[in-house]
């Protein structure tokens, strides 16, 4: 865990009551790729399941409460603001999406976001590469049917050309992913585990990655 110094701790509580000009927060800018590690032995395999269309079916409707959990999908908006709380109310400060994700002009996410937790209720969830997906690949979990996230997953167009494979290790591995469970003080965390969460998506893909009805 990457100790945060009371002072910078002091700035962001600052910058958040809006005592302190955005413009002269400066830290260190951080590496936002992403970046796609290879996949691991295990998800190398060829799928090994059986094709299994109702077994598939109800794997994927055990992992939705995730997706639907504002741990995730509060980063996974339907509009270009987003979400805060287990209410999911709109972000504070008037942060937006922004052309890359990263936020809009001086509210850029990583100013306040910092690599690891920050200690005390309502204080900002850290993350090396915390920031929400671009305007033109929005993956939006919000309001989403079972059938239509299925959909969406699975659609290269709209997961950025994804296979399968890489989804899978998206959610076994992504480090924003991994930080749904353990989201900072006073947080929810979602309805599964991370390792049975991963476990049902990778059931519902070797099953055959069928779309509830
Ligand atoms: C800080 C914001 C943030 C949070 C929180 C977050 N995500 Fe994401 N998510 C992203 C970004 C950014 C991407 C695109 C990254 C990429 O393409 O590798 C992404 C991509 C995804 C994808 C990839 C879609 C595909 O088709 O490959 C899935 C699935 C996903 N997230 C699931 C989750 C789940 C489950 C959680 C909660 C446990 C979660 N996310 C929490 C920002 C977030
Ligand atoms: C001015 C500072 C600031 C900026 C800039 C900022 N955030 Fe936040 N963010 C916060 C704080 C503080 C919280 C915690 C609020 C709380 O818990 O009441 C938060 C919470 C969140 C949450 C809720 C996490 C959860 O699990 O419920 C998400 C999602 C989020 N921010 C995404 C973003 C994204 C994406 C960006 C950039 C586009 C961004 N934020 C920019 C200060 C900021």
């Amino acid at each position: 865990m990457a100790k945060v110094s009371s002072d910078t701790r002091q700035r962001i509580v600052a910058a958040i009551k809006g005592t302190l000009a955005l413009g002269t927060l400066v830290f260190a800018t951080q590496a936002c790729q992403t970046k796609h590690a290879a996949p691991t032995a295990a998800e190398k395999q060829a799928p090994s399941a059986p094709h299994d269309d109702a077994g598939s079916r109800a794997a994927f409707l055990a992992a939705y409460p995730v997706f639907m959990h504002p741990r995730c999908m509060n980063c996974h908006p339907t509009g270009n603001v987003p979400l805060q709380g287990d209410d999911s109310h709109p972000h504070a400060q008037n942060v937006q999406r922004g052309p890359d994700g990263k936020g809009l002009y001086a509210l850029k996410c990583a100013n306040c976001h910092q690599s690891a937790n920050l200690p005390g209720l309502n204080m900002p969830p850290g993350n090396p590469n915390w920031h929400m997906l671009p305007p033109t690949m929005k993956m939006v979990f919000h309001g989403k049917t079972p059938a239509e996230l299925a959909r969406q997953l699975k659609d290269p167009q709209q997961n950025g050309g994804k296979t399968l494979e890489q989804l899978l290790h998206h959610v076994t591995e992504d480090k924003l992913v991994l930080g749904g469970w353990d989201p900072g003080d006073g947080r929810t965390k979602p309805p599964l585990r991370h390792a049975e969460f991963a476990a049902m998506m990778r059931e519902w893909i070797e099953k055959g990655a069928a779309i509830p009805e």
